[in-house]
């Protein structure tokens, strides 16, 4: 696990569009898993400002939609998406797919979103926040290390923590879809971005804790090219800060 502490939210941006156009320009990006939320935000602001031509070809897949919410709505994932990475990166919104909330058949549609990542050849970079339960995606503590996309009920926590997003807490879904963990573990790579204190715990249960169902970012542990991203405040209960700080200013030739 490559571990990135920096100072300031737009450091984090361009270093993870860094670690994205360079993903194009080799020819290695034509799928892009996408997220929800304010950690991956710099990471877009950035990516629209460098107006990459490459990224008009690249499929996305995002991580998870509420049940229930209607696609115009301004906060489910299709809107958010759209409004968030779609519009300002110049995404082909034939090729932005986000999992269907609204399907009579939820577990069908689960199933045919995992064959629709397969045959695009799977996820070649997948984006991700981290929850203050640990989640990534909407994968909730006690989620098996191996899900794939499936129906999850939010934690009261969850849904206290995303309430910010809608005029009442009780307006929050209970249920969503998401790729399981197994699901984002098959992405090439994972590059996963937190900011802030609320998330401290949380960083130090993913990079420091047991593998744990517990903390179920955990399992990024055992991911063969996984990036995490952190501002000082997230990194802020971290006991090895100060060796990932060495390692970063120590980079082997070949990583530099
Ligand atoms: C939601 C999303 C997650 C995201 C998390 C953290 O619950 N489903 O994918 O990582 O929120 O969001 P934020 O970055 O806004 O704290």
């Amino acid at each position: 696990m490559k571990i990135a502490i920096l100072k300031t939210s737009a450091d984090i941006g361009a270093y993870a569009a860094d670690i994205i156009e360079n993903r194009i320009s080799h020819g290695r990006m034509k799928v892009l898993g996408v997220a929800t939320g304010s950690s991956p935000l710099p990471v877009y602001k950035e990516l629209a400002a460098r107006r990459l031509e490459g990224l008009s070809a690249v499929s996305a897949f995002a991580l998870d939609e509420y049940v229930g919410l209607s696609p115009s709505h301004p906060e489910s994932y299709h809107a958010v998406i759209n409004r968030e990475v779609t519009k300002p990166l110049g995404l082909d919104p034939e090729r932005v797919h986000v999992p269907d909330g609204t399907a009579t058949d939820l577990e069908g549609a689960c199933a045919g979103y995992e064959e629709r990542i397969t045959a695009f050849g799977g996820i070649d970079l997948q984006l991700l926040g981290i929850g203050s339960t640990g989640h990534i995606g909407f994968n909730e503590p006690t989620s098996s290390l191996s899900s794939r996309t499936r129906i999850k009920t939010l934690t009261p926590e969850t849904r206290k923590d995303n309430a910010r997003f809608f005029t009442s807490p009780d307006e929050v879904p209970t249920h969503c879809l998401t790729q399981g963990l197994g699901t984002i573990m098959d992405a090439k790579e994972v590059v996963l971005i937190a900011q802030g204190r609320s998330k401290a715990k949380a960083i130090a249960g993913l990079i420091e804790g047991p593998v744990s169902v517990m903390c179920p970012g955990s399992v990024l542990q055992m991911h063969p090219q996984a990036t995490v991203i952190l501002d000082e405040e997230a990194a802020s209960e971290l006991q090895g800060a100060a060796y990932y700080k060495y390692v970063a200013e120590n980079l082997p030739l070949w990583q530099r």
